[in-house]
């Protein structure tokens, strides 16, 4: 026995080996990291900014009419089938539950205007990613917002629409930071716009038939290149205040830093034996790795979807295999006019391996979450500590997994849980949450 791990032996019940010390410590530094720089988002760290996209992340009259039938009014859904005005960010990122979904039917994906096939992701910490989305279909927070607002099964709504929204109400804010908006009040080069339900009269499943959207494509196509860029531009702006607010989204630390940085009573000794197998035997820590538990790349866990919300599966989703190419195409990306600069984020070409991956998601605050994995179908800890000791799914996803069973005996799974249950933090401060 080493020196180290005898001085560790007096404070623990089960003394880590200074391997294992190490390895514990790369999760979790005595201060947690502030999100990187973002070259993308010059207004990224502007006080400013993040106020006026804290506003905005709540202000659901971004958003059209709801579509699906399963918008009843009840206390699932954001409101019924054919009203504007309902869905915000918040909507679905709830603040209360760590900026995720625990109010839709399920709990396990999101019904806004209609439904959405992939789990609603918390934004905690969502400033430390730089590809975001399950697949990496966005490389930006500031160029995300476009995804929500446009989609009919989200906000239902349109870029112009936005546009015309922070007009009329966010003027006075907006302007001192980002500088004078376009006339989009001048109706001769920026058609007026108001949220209506026409046509929406019979139930919709997926794509909307009839879809009452503020500002569609014909809309948004009579106007001038020079004035469709110029919207681009407001929203990019409602993006990156948006983007500076998310960054301030935070889980923090929990008893697990706190063991680890002196205090030996506040981890139990079946945690302890958990955060050896995760940085050992377990092998959680070779994606799940770094302060907050994610190496932000796209691994193929050999994940078979199955239905959720007793309906929905999304049975061949290729993940990053497509996303990642979305993102290369999308003029909105760091490369792109619209970006402050490039980091070098993107890579080149879509890599190999991409193929049914999905990016690894931070696991600080991950007892919250009421359903796990990018599909939502598992409802319990223990259920995906199961699924990684039996190597995944066996077949039936698409791409090649890179896991591999475990071998753990069941007592093992339970520490596992007990050490992802130290994990959880504080959260934001509570002026941040409304
Ligand atoms: C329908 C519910 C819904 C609404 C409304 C919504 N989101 Fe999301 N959000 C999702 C889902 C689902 C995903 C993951 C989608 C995917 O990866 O394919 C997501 C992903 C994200 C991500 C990426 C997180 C990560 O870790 O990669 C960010 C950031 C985000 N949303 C911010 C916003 C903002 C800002 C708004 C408002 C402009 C918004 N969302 C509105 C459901 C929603
Ligand atoms: C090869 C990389 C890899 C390894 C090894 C790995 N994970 Fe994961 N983990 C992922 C990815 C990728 C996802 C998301 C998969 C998806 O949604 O399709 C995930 C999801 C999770 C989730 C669900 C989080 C959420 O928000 O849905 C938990 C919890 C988790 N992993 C814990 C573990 C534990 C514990 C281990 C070790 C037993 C482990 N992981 C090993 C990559 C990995």
């Amino acid at each position: 026995m080493s020196a180290l791990t005898l001085v560790l032996a007096c404070h623990s019940e089960v003394p880590f080996t200074a391997e294992e010390r190490a390895r514990l410590l790369q999760l979790s530094p005595s201060v947690l990291p502030a999100p990187p720089r973002d070259a993308s988002n010059r207004f990224a760290g502007d006080a400013r900014a993040a106020a006026l996209g804290q506003k905005l992340f709540f202000d659901a009259g971004f958003s059209g009419p709801l579509l699906d039938g399963d918008n009843d009014g009840g206390a699932t859904a954001l409101g019924v089938r054919g009203e504007a005005g309902k869905v915000s960010c918040a909507g679905c990122h709830v603040p209360s539950a760590g900026f995720l979904d625990d109010r839709s039917r399920g709990k396990q994906i999101s019904l806004a205007a209609g439904w959405n096939l992939r789990r609603t992701p918390s934004l905690l910490d969502v400033g430390q990613a730089r590809l975001l989305m399950w697949d990496g279909r966005r490389d930006s927070l500031h160029s995300q917002p476009f995804g929500p607002i446009e989609n009919p099964n989200e906000m239902n709504a349109s870029r112009l629409y936005a546009a015309e929204r922070i007009f009329s109400r966010y003027r006075a804010e907006y302007e001192p930071i980002f500088g004078p908006l376009p006339p989009l009040d001048d109706t001769s080069r920026f058609p007026p716009l108001e949220a209506h339900s026409a046509g929406c009269d019979r139930p919709i499943r997926g794509a909307p038939a009839c879809h009452g959207k503020p500002g569609d494509g014909a809309e948004y196509d009579s106007m001038s290149a020079a004035d469709q860029d110029a919207v681009t531009r407001v929203v990019i702006n409602l993006g990156k205040a948006i983007a500076a607010y998310e960054r301030l989204l935070s889980c923090g630390q929990g008893r697990f830093d706190a063991f680890l940085h002196g205090d030996s009573s506040a981890m139990t000794a079946s945690e302890q034996r958990g955060a050896r197998l995760f940085v050992g035997k377990a092998q959680c820590v070779r994606c799940h790795s770094g302060p907050f538990l994610s190496d932000q790349q796209f691994h193929n866990v050999g994940l078979l979807p199955r239905t959720v919300a007793a309906v929905f599966t999304d049975a061949n989703d290729r993940g990053a295999g497509l996303g990642l190419a979305a993102a290369l195409a999308d003029p909105l990306n760091v490369r792109g006019k619209y970006s402050d600069g490039d980091d070098g984020r993107l890579p080149d070409a879509v890599p190999p391996g991409a193929e049914g991956a999905f990016r690894t998601p931070t696991l600080r605050c991950v007892a919250r979450r009421p359903s796990f994995l990018h599909t939502a179908q598992l409802r319990t800890l223990a259920e995906v500590v199961a699924f990684f000791d039996r190597g995944g799914d066996r077949a039936g996803y698409a791409g090649t997994s890179e896991i591999a069973p475990l071998g753990l005996a069941a007592d093992e799974q339970q520490d596992l849980v007990a050490f992802l249950l130290t994990l959880e933090g504080p959260g934001p401060a509570a002026a941040l949450l409304r």
